[in-house]
């Protein structure tokens, strides 16, 4: 077969083409199998940079029968260039039924002009047969002119990988009850902040999302409802160490990947130097809530004091059964965010839990 022979870049970082020849715009993504009327085929959700930061393209999707082809699924969340934009057919199909009230609260998170969207993940629902969009929905808001001062998850749903989604709201999660207590650049006003996140189901169907809060000093794990639409708990009745746990305290991470192999749960995260890169880190637990055993730097090669320029965004099982895991992070470039590349990797496992993420340029996979 000719695609076996085809390559991922890997550290070389080369650009990344769909099949009609555009250039690939899923950044901070996520990519995993769904069967969708019977097709069972691969989907790459991410950000949309065409037009680098702002105006803020929103969520794209491809889908690809190898992980080297990909066609391109087009946008599924939308952004808006003005209010009036509820009254296009495509908006008002989503929205046409919410309140004047809600519709100002979806124009805030969807301004293409003044939002942010980052490191959109997916979640299939196997109980209410939805699609679920779980990202970083931050920006400019009424009150709040920093970029990152809103730092919300918000949350999306459609009936189909492709779309179209229709957002629920966007929400802070929980948040440690008490005051007195270190919200970093937060401060206790702005609790239950969520900056960068990531979400992780497991084999029991349980889901978790995973975030940066407390001015990105402590990572929160918290475990979402039956319809993975919210948190299980609501904040001000969730209690720490059940309904959600804080890990990492005072460990400034983020770029959060989660991922299963047999019993062990693998998280992969990255520092806090915003577009820059700098040395990952992991740790491993028997549980996704923790307590998580730190283990250090995966890369064991040169570069390793920037994840060989790269920002971790999802470790995706490829194979179990074979032990093919790969990680996908992003080399952003700051100046040209829609020309960051994707930095793919084969995750290794070594004896004692421990895995390496090796410097690999135009590798094959097992
Ligand atoms: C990074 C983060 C990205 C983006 C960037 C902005 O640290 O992982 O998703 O938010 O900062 O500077």
């Amino acid at each position: 077969m000719e695609h076996e022979k085809e390559t991922f870049s890997g550290t070389a970082g080369a650009r990344m083409y769909d099949e009609e020849g555009g250039r690939i715009q899923a950044h901070g993504g996520q990519i995993q199998k769904f069967t969708v009327d019977g097709v069972e085929r691969w989907y790459w959700i991410g950000e949309d940079k065409t037009d680098g930061y702002r105006p803020c393209g929103g969520i794209h999707m491809y889908s690809s029968d190898d992980l080297h082809h990909w066609k391109d699924e087009g946008v599924i969340l939308r952004t808006m260039q003005s209010p009036e934009a509820f009254s296009e057919d495509y908006f008002q199909a989503l929205y046409g039924a919410c309140p004047e009230e809600e519709k100002k609260r979806i124009f805030i998170d969807l301004d293409r002009n003044n939002c942010v969207i980052e490191r959109p993940k997916m979640l299939y629902n196997k109980k209410t047969g939805k699609y679920v969009i779980w990202f970083h929905a931050d920006g400019r808001a009424p009150g709040c002119d920093g970029d990152y001062g809103k730092a919300k998850a918000g949350v999306a749903i459609g009936d189909s990988p492709t779309g179209a989604f229709r957002l629920l709201g966007s929400y802070k999660l929980h948040y440690h009850d008490d005051p007195d207590a270190e919200y970093g650049f937060d401060g206790w006003e702005n609790r239950g902040s969520v900056r960068d996140l990531n979400v992780f189901v497991d084999r029991d169907d349980t889901a978790y999302v995973i975030y940066s809060s407390e001015g990105n000093r402590t990572t929160f794990i918290s475990r979402l409802n039956e319809s993975y639409t919210a948190l299980a708990t609501e904040p001000q009745n969730a209690r720490e160490g059940v309904d959600f746990t804080r890990n990492f305290i005072g460990g400034f991470k983020e770029a959060h990947a989660m991922f299963r192999r047999g019993e062990d749960y693998y998280l992969i995260q990255s520092g806090c130097t915003g577009w820059s890169p700098n040395p990952a880190s992991y740790a491993i637990a028997k549980h996704p809530m923790g307590p998580w055993r730190e283990m250090g730097d995966p890369c064991a090669d040169k570069g390793r004091e920037t994840t060989y320029d790269s920002q971790s965004s999802c470790v995706v099982a490829v194979d179990e059964k074979r032990d093919a895991y790969l990680y996908m992070g992003d080399r952003w470039n700051e100046n040209d965010l829609g020309d960051s590349r994707y930095i793919w990797l084969p995750v290794v496992f070594l004896p004692e839990g421990k895995i390496a993420l090796p410097n690999m340029e135009n590798w094959t996979k097992k």
